[in-house]
Formats: C-alpha cells, structure tokens, sequence
C-alpha cells in the first residue's frame, strides 16, 4: 500500500480530514496501524476557547462537500495560515505540521502563547479561581495593563468559561463586558486538553496581527483561510465586537483583495462569510480567476434570544 492509498484509507475509516489523516499516518506505528491511529485521534486536543463564529460543526460538510482541505495541498512541503484564529476549529481540525496563526485579538494571543510556553504555570495558576458571580466580577473589572502573561492568560479562560454564552465582546475602550453565566459546574480548568494543546501548539507561531500581515508571509502552494467578523445580515444581527475595531464594508472589500492578492501567487484560499448580496457581489466580481462561491447552512447561535438562533445560510468562497 502507498502512503497516499493508507492515508485515504484512514482519511475514510475514521471520518477525518486528508492532512490530519496524512500526519496520523506517518506518525502512527505501522506494525499496528489503525488501532495506533485510533489512539492518535484520541489524543487530539479540542479548541480551548468558546469563539463566537467557532467552525467545528461545518467541517464535515465542507469536507463531503468537497472544499475542504484542498487536494492539491501537500502539508510537508507547505504551511497553513489562519489569520483569523479565533478558537481556531479548522486548526484544530487539520493539525498541519507548518502552521502560523494569527489574531487581532491580543488577549486570546497571550492565551495562545502562555499555553505553548507555559503551561504549568497556567495550570497552576487556573486551579485557584472560583465560580462565583461577585468573584466573577472582580476578574472581569481588572485591567489587562496591570496584569502579567500568565494572569492574562488564565483571566482570558476563566471569564471564557464562566461568562454568558461563552461570549467574547468587549466595548470600545476594549473592556470585556460580558455578564457572569449560569452554569451548573463550568470546567474552568481542563488540564488534559490544555496539555494536548500546549503539544500541538510547540512548533506553531501565534501572533497578534492584522490578518493584512499574512500577505507577506504566504507563498504559492500554502493554504490560507479566513474566517474574518462575518457581514452582519441585518444591522441588529450584527456582532463584529471581537475586537474594538469595527470590520465593515471597506474592511470587507481589503479581504477580498488580499484573497485575490494570494490567488494571484498560487495560495489555495478558502474564505466563510455571511451568505448576504454584498459578499456575494464582492466575490462575484472575482469569479474569473476561479473563484468560486458556494452556500453552506450553518446553525450559529449570535443572537442572545433563543428564538431567534435559526439555521443562517453562509458562503464557503475557494479559488481551488
Ligand atoms: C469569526 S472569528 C474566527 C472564528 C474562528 N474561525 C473559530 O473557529 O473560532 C473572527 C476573528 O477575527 C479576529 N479579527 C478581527 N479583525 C481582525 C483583523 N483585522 N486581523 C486579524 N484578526 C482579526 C477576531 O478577533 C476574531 O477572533
């Protein structure tokens, strides 16, 4: 069997996806194949954050629709690009050997970081907070200047799995508003994942920046994708408070030229957005260098009323 027939052959029987499959593959003990590969997926880390606009329950479907990862991406030559991190679902999904992710956000960066390089200390230093709302508020009202990588980091994840929804919205002097949330018993410290994580992240590099940066960087054959503050469907629907810079139609137009930019130099790009008239007219307008839009459904719970978080349509835009 050639490595390409064992990696679509795992890629099938586990249901994942062709880079992590191929990883799996070369790291797996090949006298023992498919139980090691069972034990690799396990060890997999998850997203360690709650991010609004997160992708884990859209990967499957772009897979079986045929857009995700693409085929022509080879993982051991090339490098993966995610300038919009967040939580970082498609990261975590893929697990690419090269990878450089990226985010405007620099609380989440920190986080991202004290995970790689400091997890004992952050383990520790999680251990110590409380679940309690008066508590809750105190963490909340501290300011970021005051406070080392580590207190921000282990803030970061203790208001992200205490806080209502998992939100992270902050108001324009970048101080996080989001009320306490009621939970039974909030995991505030999931050490097994954190350590999973802080592995997966060793040879990573995670760095606060506009996503812009990532055309200095990307060559031909390296995969980008951008999950960018989506085009809100209607101006009360809209939620693009990840950062206390606004992302809007002019931001929406650079991206599109960055994407066009990358497309130019052989990148394979593949984009998320908000399926409304005007980030389809903007791609639209790209479409003769074969790009290609295509509508995904996707349920997204942004809207704080239950009722109102229906299934939203949303577009998958990739020049592969
Ligand atoms: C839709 S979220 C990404 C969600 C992510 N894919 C996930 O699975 O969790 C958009 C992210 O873009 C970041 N962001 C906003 N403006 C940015 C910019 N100009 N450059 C880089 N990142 C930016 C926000 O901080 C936010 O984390």
């Amino acid at each position: 069997m050639t490595t390409q027939q064992a990696v679509k052959e795992i890629q099938k029987k586990f249901d994942i996806n062709t880079i992590f499959a191929h990883r799996a593959f070369l790291l797996a003990d090949k006298s023992n194949l498919f139980e090691d590969i069972a034990r690799i997926i396990q060890e997999k880390p998850k997203p360690f954050v709650k991010w609004v606009g997160g992708k884990r329950q859209l990967l499957k479907q772009f897979r079986e629709m045929d857009l995700y990862p693409p085929h022509n991406f080879n993982p051991l030559s090339s490098a993966y690009f995610e300038p919009f991190v967040g939580g970082g679902a498609v990261f975590f999904d893929l697990l690419p050997q090269k990878a450089v992710l990226s985010d405007l956000n620099k609380e989440l960066v920190i986080t991202y970081n004290i995970i790689k390089n400091d997890i004992n200390a952050l383990i520790g230093s999680l251990k110590k907070y409380k679940y309690e709302k008066e508590y809750y508020l105190k963490i909340r009202a501290k300011k970021i200047e005051n406070l080392s990588d580590l207190e921000i980091a282990s803030r970061f994840i203790y208001l992200n799995r205490t806080c209502f929804n998992g939100m992270y919205r902050v108001n324009k002097d970048g101080g996080f508003n989001v009320p306490f949330g009621k939970y039974s018993n909030p995991t505030i410290c999931d050490e097994d994942n954190l350590r999973k994580v802080s592995s997966a992240l060793k040879n990573v590099k995670i760095e606060n920046e506009d996503y812009k940066k990532v055309l200095g960087k990307a060559k031909k054959g390296d995969f980008v994708y951008f999950d960018p503050p989506y085009y809100p469907v209607s101006k009360t629907a809209s939620f693009t408070s990840y950062t206390k810079e606004d992302f809007l139609d002019k931001e929406q137009i650079e991206l599109r030229d960055t994407f066009l930019a990358l497309t130019k130099r052989g990148c394979f790009v593949m984009l998320s957005n908000s399926d409304t008239p005007f980030i389809n007219k903007i791609y639209k307008e790209i479409e003769k260098y074969g790009v290609k839009i295509t509508r995904v459904r996707a349920g997204r719970a942004i809207n704080s009323k239950g009722s109102k978080r229906g299934k939203i349509n949303e577009v998958l835009v990739t020049n592969y």
